[in-house]
């Protein structure tokens, strides 16, 4: 499926001006890193990131709990803002952003960094401090990286909630986090449309006993409720608030953020990411991966709701010190060509996106692009999922114009930052390969006993080193941590996905080989579709696999039995996408619903998705079935599939 026709060598001109300057480099680079690693990464973090105090050692290692510069001090806002106020970076526009209906807003290095010392205070003058947590639930609006920044600079952890999740997901972020304030606004605009997020948080609140304050930016003006003495506007508390609050010196380990991820239970996980490793990879990887330059203007087109945009829209480019493109709504409103507008607009340079997004585009044609000057691209990129060649070619050739290198990276929501990517002035490209691993990682194709595969052969990928972005552990959950990500093969990190890698040591991502599904290159855990449908007083089991999806890689495909009772399937297939919307998000919604009137279970009663999953992918089952407890299930399922 993935097989590379073709390869493409940087030119020699994005060579030479590239930070690391052909595949000789990437090599000298790659090899000192994996010989000595403390040295590397402690040259790494040095030239990187500014210390308010040295580390006493590099790393400690107590498997599989990680400490990266251990006993340094730094904050991440102070990295973010204050060390280029005093270069030329002063009034560099550090976030070009662009809201859905047209506005726009350009802040400054030190204009940014005025708001986050106000909105710093405003924090502290709620009583918050180092060692706090904030839920912030927001739209796509700089106040949005201005209240993490605010957070960071103080040491309160904070954990963004996509503005996507509904009253439910959220409220049970705020229980598991046990947060004692909530950022939010009034709402967001998406297609035109306002997404009451206050409305949501208040939904939310009912059930959170932990909360003290609510701080409300008033972003669409629309009528929202304030409750008296727990909601306060953003504005007014700003009103007064001092300008003047020096970036607290934080342990290396503090925990800087959590953020939710689907694993394959129906509950999410907590990933904890910390201060100083975590900045330190950040940082590098702008250089190595996005060849960063101080005149470029970078643009990632994710939410900051997702890890993408927390290290790839704030924390990266910021610490950076670059000029980070913000777009507030959808990229098909008020039509197709919104995203090369904004391109063409700002002379966009660097352009991150996702495969999902590129796909969607390539169905409405190339007049949209075409109607576009795009000639200020220098660099694409790819991330979330694997990047069929067919869309990397359209986006090598219609957006690039066969000028720009593309860099598909891997990496996740635990990994923190890019792993497995090309150096675009090193490494030549293979369409749908992430390529070679970044300097310091070691990853590694094996079978459940840990043994490497031979190359050419599909199996695990693992990291066998720590490094210094990977998640700390699971919020609260240090035990679901160790047997998640360093029991399923002993001593090393599992990173869930499938791989292989070829005779030129390319890496080749094959999509997850849990029940984790991936829609849209948002991750979602099939056990939490289920739970949010059987919740439903009508639904008796469920079952939901990813299905092929080519535009969205996966869909949600379900498959249901109801309670007793006179149901009409259409009416109640529509009312369990809502709940599912209600339970969950929009993004969640089942493409697909499938009335069983049994479900494949083994003897001993575990629902075999596998052979769902064979069914909606292949239209037939052939894949072992003798643990299957009646497969009379599995011939009805297929017959019914084959009416529809
Ligand atoms: C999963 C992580 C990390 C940002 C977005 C997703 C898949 C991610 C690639 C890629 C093939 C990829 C993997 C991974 N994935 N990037 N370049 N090629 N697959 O973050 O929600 O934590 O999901 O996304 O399956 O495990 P996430």
């Amino acid at each position: 499926m993935l097989a590379a026709t073709q390869t493409y060598a940087p030119s020699e001109d994005f060579v030479r001006r590239a930070h690391v300057q052909g595949i000789e480099a990437r090599r000298v680079l790659y090899e000192k890193a994996a010989e000595h690693p403390e040295e590397f990464w402690a040259e790494v973090a040095e030239r990187e990131i500014s210390w308010f105090q040295k580390w006493s050692h590099v790393f400690e290692w107590d498997p599989p709990f990680a400490k990266w510069f251990v006993g340094a001090k730094t904050n991440a806002a102070y990295n973010c803002l204050d060390r280029h106020l005093a270069t030329h970076r002063k009034n560099k526009v550090a976030i070009l952003w662009e809201g859905e209906p047209g506005d726009q807003r350009l802040l400054s290095y030190q204009e940014l960094h005025r708001l986050v010392c106000r909105f710093a205070n405003v924090l502290k003058g709620r009583g918050l401090k180092a060692g706090d947590k904030a839920i912030i639930y927001m739209p796509m609006v700089p106040e949005l990286p201005v209240a993490m920044l605010a957070c960071a600079r103080i040491g309160v952890t904070h954990s963004v909630v996509f503005g996507g999740f509904s009253a439910e997901a959220l409220k049970a972020r705020i229980q598991d986090l046990g947060a004692t304030v909530v950022i939010t606004a009034d709402g967001g605009w998406r297609r035109g449309k306002e997404i009451r997020l206050k409305d949501a948080a208040d939904e939310a609140l009912t059930e959170c006993p932990t909360v003290r304050d609510v701080i409300v930016l008033q972003r669409t003006g629309s009528a929202v409720n304030m409750t008296p003495g727990r909601d306060h506007w953003w504005h007014e508390l700003d009103q007064n608030a001092s300008e003047d609050c020096p970036a607290e010196p934080l342990d290396s380990e503090h925990p800087l953020f959590v953020l939710y991820t689907s694993g394959t239970t129906g509950k999410p996980k907590g990933i904890l990411h910390t201060t100083g490793g975590y900045l330190t990879m950040v940082t590098a990887t702008m250089k190595w991966v996005f060849d960063l330059r101080d005149e470029d203007t970078y643009w990632c087109t994710a939410d900051i709701g997702w890890v993408t945009g927390h290290s790839y829209i704030v924390y990266g480019p910021l610490s950076a010190g670059a000029t980070t493109v913000m777009y507030e709504g959808a990229p098909d409103y008020p039509a197709f060509d919104r995203w090369w507008r904004i391109v063409e607009k700002y002379r966009v340079n660097i352009f991150y996106t996702s495969p999902t997004a590129i796909r969607a585009l390539i169905r409405q044609g190339d007049q949209w692009p075409n109607a576009h000057d795009l000639s200020s691209l220098r660099l694409l990129g790819s991330v979330g999922e694997p990047i069929n060649p067919a869309a990397w070619e359209w986006y090598y050739r219609v957006i690039g114009k066969e000028r720009c290198p593309i860099v598909d990276t891997w990496w996740q929501t635990e990994t923190g930052a890019i792993l497995i990517s090309p150096m675009p002035g090193a490494v030549p490209l293979k369409p749908g390969s992430a390529t070679l691993p970044l300097p310091g990682v070691i990853p590694d194709i094996v079978d459940l006993t840990g043994k490497p595969v031979a190359d050419g052969q599909e199996g695990f990928l693992v990291i066998r080193r720590p490094w210094p972005s990977m998640l700390r552990t699971i919020w609260g959950d240090p035990q679901r941590y160790k047997e998640q990500y360093w029991s399923r093969v002993p001593g090393v990190y599992f990173t869930g996905d499938a791989a292989r890698r070829d005779a030129d040591g390319y890496y080749w991502i094959l999509g997850r080989v849990d029940d984790v599904m991936n829609v849209s290159g948002h991750r979602l855990s099939t056990m939490e579709v289920e739970s949010a449908l059987v919740r439903h007083p009508a639904v008796a089991e469920a079952a939901v696999v990813g299905r092929p999806d080519e535009i969205t890689g996966q869909a949600v495909c379900a498959f249901v039995t109801l309670k007793k009772g006179d149901w009409n399937h259409r009416d109640l297939a529509e009312e369990l996408r809502k709940w599912v919307a209600h339970e969950i998000g929009s993004f969640a919604k089942p493409a697909e619903i499938r009335f069983t009137d049994a479900l494949p279970k083994t003897r001993s009663g575990k629902i075999m998705r596998r052979l769902l999953r064979e069914l909606v992918t292949s239209q037939t089952v052939t894949g072992d079935t003798t643990t299957l407890e009646d497969m009379g299930v599995i011939t009805r399922l297929a017959a019914q599939q084959e009416e529809d």
